[in-house]
Parts: C-alpha cells; sequence; structure tokens
C-alpha cells in the first residue's frame, strides 16, 4: 500500500516534470523564431539592395556605376567588422549625403534585420 502511494507521488512529480519541460521547450521554440532569417532576408536584399550593393554585397551592382558615392562593399574590413546595431542603425536611418537613404517605413525592422543576416552569410560564403 504504502509502495503504491510512492510510486502515485512520483507518477505526478514525473508528470510535473515533464510539463514544466515541455513548457519550457515550447518557450524556447518560440524564442527561436526571433534570429533573423536569412533566407527571408535574400528575398528582401534582391528586392531592395542588390540594384547598389551586388549580387554578392561587393558594391557593383547595376546601378552603383551611377553613384557619386560607391555603395558599401560588405566584404570590406571597414563593413564588416562593425557590428549589427551599428549596420542596422543604417539600414534603417540612412547616411546623410549619400544614395543610401533610410529603409524605415519601407522595410519592417524584421526585414531589415532579415536582410543583414543575409549580407553577413554572403560575406561568410566569401561569394
Ligand atoms: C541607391 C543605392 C543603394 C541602395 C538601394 C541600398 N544602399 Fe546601402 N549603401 C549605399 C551607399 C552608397 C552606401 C555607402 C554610403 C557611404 O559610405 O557614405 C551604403 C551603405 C550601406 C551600409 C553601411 C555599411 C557600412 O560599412 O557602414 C549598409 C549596412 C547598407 N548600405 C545596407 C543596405 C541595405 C540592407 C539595403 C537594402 C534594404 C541597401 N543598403 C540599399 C547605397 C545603397
Amino acid at each position: 500500500m504504502w509502495t503504491l502511494r510512492f510510486l502515485g507521488m512520483r507518477h505526478i512529480l514525473l508528470t510535473a516534470t515533464v510539463g514544466l519541460t515541455v513548457a519550457a521547450a515550447c518557450e524556447f521554440a518560440r524564442a527561436q523564431e526571433f534570429p533573423p532569417d536569412a533566407v527571408k532576408g535574400k528575398v528582401v536584399y534582391e528586392r531592395n539592395c542588390l540594384a547598389c550593393h551586388g549580387p554578392g554585397g561587393r558594391g557593383d551592382g547595376p546601378d552603383a556605376a551611377a553613384l557619386r558615392v560607391p555603395p558599401a562593399n560588405f566584404h570590406r574590413f571597414k563593413s564588416f567588422l562593425k557590428s549589427d546595431e551599428e549596420l542596422l542603425r543604417t539600414i534603417e536611418h540612412g547616411i546623410v549625403f549619400s544614395p543610401m537613404h533610410s529603409w524605415q517605413g519601407q522595410l519592417t525592422e524584421t526585414e531589415r534585420q532579415d536582410a543583414l543576416a543575409y549580407i553577413r552569410l554572403l560575406v561568410q560564403r566569401g561569394q
């Protein structure tokens, strides 16, 4: 009888533990939606940034030649050593007196983050 009750307690405890673990795992899965998505970023980049920054992010897009200020080549140390925050700020607010205008209002924060994730991927791949 005692053993049975003991086993019953253990069962409840185990169920509670499993329940908590599942809840924690769900929380984690939800948090995982946050990291930027380079696949979505590719679409954003190709539609909005490629014309200047080029297919590989080297600043050699079809519109680049006509610009007085050359588009950033993301493979250069100057760019890729900058933090995500700094680059995101540039994408959000643009650069004064430069063809790099602000994307605030045209792209959502998520789209801007996704685009940066894709830029980082291009540089990582060395393309
Ligand atoms: C009309 C051309 C043009 C388009 C379109 C454009 N950019 Fe730029 N971008 C530039 C130029 C030019 C610079 C460099 C400005 C400077 O150095 O003064 C730049 C700079 C940047 C920088 C800063 C790099 C650094 O090292 O600080 C980032 C980040 C950037 N662009 C991201 C983007 C993203 C993301 C998009 C698309 C959503 C985009 N750009 C679209 C022209 C463009």
